[in-house]
Parts: C-alpha cells; structure tokens; sequence
C-alpha cells in the first residue's frame, strides 16, 4: 500500500502523499488509533484543511475537521469517543502534519473505512483509506443437559451437553473431544449487530458405558482456544452376576458361599435371593449380597439360584445352576446362564424369539424389587457335555469369548460369566449394541452371553 501509493504520487511528480495503516480493528469497548500523517513535499504546500471521513454502504460521513485558522471540530455522534492524537492539531495555529485520530469505546457500528482527506494549495486534494474492522468477544458456555441421565431401553439418542458461544464477531467454532460415541449438532444464529451465536448439542445413547465419560468442548474463536469439559452421570440398571460357584461343589465340603455381584448407579440398595422351585435350604444365611451355606455341602444345596438386584432405576436378575457332585475330581461344568426375561411370550418355549439374553432391561423407571419368575422359563439340557468351554464359541468361532475363556483360567471354573469394569475396555463397542441395542449386529441365530460373547442358538437348544 505504502509503495504503491509512493510510486503513484512519485510518477505523478508530487512530493506530497497520506500515509495510513491499511487496515486497524479493535474489540468492543478499546481503543484504536487511526493514523494519518502528511508527508510534505520541499517546498512545503500549504495545507488548507484536513477531513476525517466515515465511508459505509457508499456514503460518506464527516468524523473530524482540522482546520488551520479555525481550530478543530469533531462531529456527532463521534464527539464523546474520537479526538485528535496531537495536542498540536489542537492550537490556535495548528501544525496538520500528524492527524491521527484516537477512537475509543469502540463500537460494532464503528466498522466502515475511513478517509483522511487534505485539502492543500496549490498541489489539490490528497487522501487515503483505513478499514476498521470491529470484534465482539463471544460469551462461551458448556452446560449439561441435565445433572444426571438415566438409562432407557429404547436406543435414541438424547442431548446430554450442550455448548454456546454467544454474540462473538467473527463467529466462534465448536468442537467436541470425547470417547463417546456420540453426534454433534450444529447451529448459529446472525444478530442484526453483526456478531453470531453458535451453539452444538452433543447426543449420545446414555447406557451404563457412557457413565463417568468425559466429554469436552473446543470452542476456537479466532486464535484462541477456550475448552470445558464435563464427566457425564448416568444411571442405569444393574448389571448382575453371581459369583461362588466353581463347579466343584462337592459333598462334605465346607462353608461354601454365593455372592451377588451388581454393576449399578445408583448402588443397589436391595438383593433378593431366591431358589427356583424350591425354599432356599435351612442352613443358608444371608447377609447383605453373599447367601453363606453354613456346614457340609449336601445334594439338598442344588439348584438353580437367583438373585435380584434392584436400585432407583429398576430390578435385573442373574442367576446361577448349582450341581453338587460326589467327586472332588469332577469336572467343572462350565456353562452360562442367561439373565431371566421379565416378559416373556406366554406359551411357546419361554424365551422370546427377539429375547437377547444378558439385555434384561426389566423395565423402565424405579418398580417393584419383585419382577416375577417366569413359570414357563426352560433350560436347555445340560446332561451332554456341549457346554464345555471350548465349544461355547461354536463353529464359526468367536473368537472373542474364547480368547477370554483362555485368559482367564480362574473362569473356567466358573459357571456364569458377566462383563467385569476391567474388561469393558475390550468390548466398548460390543457391549453397547448387546446392552441396549439388541437388534443390530446379532444375527438372529445368535445369543449374546452376558459376558458380551455370542453363541448360537443351536447350542442353547440342542
Ligand atoms: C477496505 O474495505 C473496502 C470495502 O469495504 C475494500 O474494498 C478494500 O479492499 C479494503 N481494503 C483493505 C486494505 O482491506
Ligand atoms: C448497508 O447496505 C446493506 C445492503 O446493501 C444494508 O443491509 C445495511 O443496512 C446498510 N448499512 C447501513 C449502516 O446503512
Ligand atoms: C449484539 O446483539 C446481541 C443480540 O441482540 C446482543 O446480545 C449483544 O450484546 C450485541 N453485542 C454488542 C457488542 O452490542
Ligand atoms: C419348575 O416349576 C415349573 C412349574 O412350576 C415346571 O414347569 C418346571 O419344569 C420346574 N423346573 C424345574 C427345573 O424343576
Ligand atoms: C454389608 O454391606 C455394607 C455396605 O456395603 C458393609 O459395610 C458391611 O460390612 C456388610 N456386611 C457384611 C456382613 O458383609
Ligand atoms: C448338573 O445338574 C443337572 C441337573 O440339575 C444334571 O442334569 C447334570 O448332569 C449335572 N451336571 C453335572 C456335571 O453334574
């Protein structure tokens, strides 16, 4: 700008010119200086007056006049907010070579571009331009939907934080970083000011695995970077297992014990256990979630043992087939149950076709401690050995749940598998589909196992 205007007024054979910054811009309320100083030529010209000019839309505004015999005027509305820099301007006798101007409380109806024009003898008008341009900090915010969220069955997805940036000029931009599996949604509203509320609505499927996820915002307005974050509170069902049975419950042997193991938030604040088709037997005692089989274990303990759990949000069951053997040496029988269905179909083989075992939701909301034992529920026939842990993969291999067998020795021996916090890590994306969204990804011949493994059906029926 300055050499080009240099190179005009020199081609021109003028030694006068205005120098100005190109452009100058300023937030709301500061202050910017517009310069503008008159470099003379030798001889000097004589400067007959100096106009300050506000350019918008095509039309022009007076801001300022410096004027050698009559002193300076600065015109309204400018008159609170603009002055000349240079006391000198100001004298009786003003030196005009430097009319910088000070803008100060700045506006957004400020932003135009403004012209320092000199009126000179003999050598006529010379001027130029400045654009101002005016920014407007933006108010960020990060709010949660609600404090806490609650668990449904059905899988929408529902807004759980919420970001703004208000009122910013240039408009802000927002991010979200997260290990959620979620969906942004983006909106900006444009204000007759000029400035631009952005605002996204972060979704996701609240589910026991989005519990005490992190979710944070990226709000960037122009280089700089502003972040909130929050951990999000879901509450959900409990997740239950039952713990205890190794498969060698032998006869005479001592002291045996089943514990109720659930996942759930808020904590569950009562467990029910019971012996399906039967009393639980004399010498059991019961005390918080662990039924303690006090003495020698005798055929009397078998069973099929179960256990609800129930929190403010709802009641979900696990159970467990308890076998007593005569053997010490006896196999463990290794087998999973699945959670019971609270609703079952009436009739047909108990177990709902669209049933996914292990997705027990019971139902929605805080209800009864006592879901209701399905009379009609069947178990598959456990008198071959198809269960053995090898083959619950099935043909065809998953090979998730048989690497888990392998990994965790101490499993095998266990009859009844559930997903351990430990373990979610491996089945973030396996879980949410088997929890809460059963119908996508498992073929209708599969079962999902509460461990988050699958096996087919077949095998459940044979
Ligand atoms: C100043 O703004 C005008 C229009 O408002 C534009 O044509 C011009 O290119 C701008 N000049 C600079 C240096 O940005
Ligand atoms: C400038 O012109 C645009 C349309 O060309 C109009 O919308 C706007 O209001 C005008 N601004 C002012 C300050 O007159
Ligand atoms: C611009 O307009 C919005 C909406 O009317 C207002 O909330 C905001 O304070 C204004 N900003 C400035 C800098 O005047
Ligand atoms: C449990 O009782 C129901 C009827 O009350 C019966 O149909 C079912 O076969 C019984 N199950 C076992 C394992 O005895
Ligand atoms: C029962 O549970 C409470 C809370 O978890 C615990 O403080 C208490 O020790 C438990 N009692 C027994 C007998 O395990
Ligand atoms: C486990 O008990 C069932 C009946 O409850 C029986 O049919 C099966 O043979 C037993 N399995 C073993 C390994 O003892």
């Amino acid at each position: 700008m300055f050499f080009t205007s240099l190179c005009l007024l020199l081609l021109a054979g003028n030694g006068q010119m205005v120098q100005m910054d190109p452009s100058k811009s300023g937030f709301v309320g500061s202050q910017v200086e517009l310069r503008c100083i008159f470099s003379n030529s030798n001889p000097p010209v004589k400067i007959s007056q100096v106009t300050w000019q506000k350019l918008l839309n095509g039309t022009k505004q007076n801001v300022a006049i410096a004027n050698p015999a009559l002193g300076v005027s600065v015109l309204p509305p400018f008159k609170e907010r603009v002055s000349f820099k240079q006391a000198a301007v100001r004298h009786r006798t003003p030196s005009l070579e430097d009319t910088t101007i000070v803008f100060s409380n700045l506006q957004l109806s400020d932003e135009a571009a403004y012209i320092c024009e000199y009126t000179t003898f003999p050598a006529g008008n010379r001027e130029n331009m400045v654009n101002l341009t005016v920014y407007a900090r933006p108010m960020t915010r990060m709010t949660l939907t609600r404090p806490t969220i609650v668990a449904k069955p059905q899988k929408s997805k529902m807004t759980v934080a919420t970001c703004v940036s208000a009122n910013g000029k240039p408009p802000s931009v927002i991010k979200w970083d997260t290990r959620l599996k979620g969906e942004a949604t983006h909106q900006e509203t444009r204000n007759q000011n000029g400035t631009v509320t952005v605002w996204s609505n972060y979704m996701v499927t609240p589910s026991r695995e989005t519990h005490r996820q992190k979710l944070t915002c990226i709000v960037t307005y122009r280089n700089e970077k502003i972040t909130d974050s929050v951990v999000l509170n879901v509450q959900y069902e409990p997740e239950v297992k039952i713990e205890g049975f190794d498969g060698n419950w032998h006869l005479n042997r001592q002291n045996v014990q089943l514990t109720c193991r659930a996942d759930a938030n808020p904590p569950v604040t009562i467990y029910q256990w019971k012996l399906l088709n039967g009393s639980l037997p004399s010498n059991v005692e019961i005390k918080n979630n662990t039924l303690f089989f006090k003495g020698s274990v005798t055929y009397d303990l078998a069973g099929t043992y179960v256990c609800d759990a129930t929190n403010g949000i709802g009641t979900r069951t696990g159970s467990v087939e308890v076998n007593i053997t005569a053997l010490t040496h006896s196999l463990p029988s290794v087998f999973s149950y699945p959670e019971f269905p609270n609703n079952p179909t009436p009739g047909g083989r108990g177990i709902p076709q669209d049933y996914v075992f292990g997705n027990g939701y019971s139902r929605a909301g805080g209800l009864p401690a006592h879901p209701p034992i399905p009379k009609n529920l069947q178990y598959p026939d456990d008198s071959d050995d198809e269960k053995k842990p090898a083959q619950i993969g099935g043909p065809g291999g998953f090979e998730a749940s048989e690497r888990d067998f392998d990994a965790e020795a101490e499993d095998l021996k266990r009859p009844y598998f559930t997903v351990d916090e430990g373990e979610s890590r491996d089945y973030d994306e396996r879980t949410l589909a088997f929890q809460y969204d059963p119908e996508t990804e498992i073929a209708d011949d599969m079962i999902s196992q509460t461990d988050g493994s699958v096996i087919s059906k077949k095998e459940w029926y044979v």
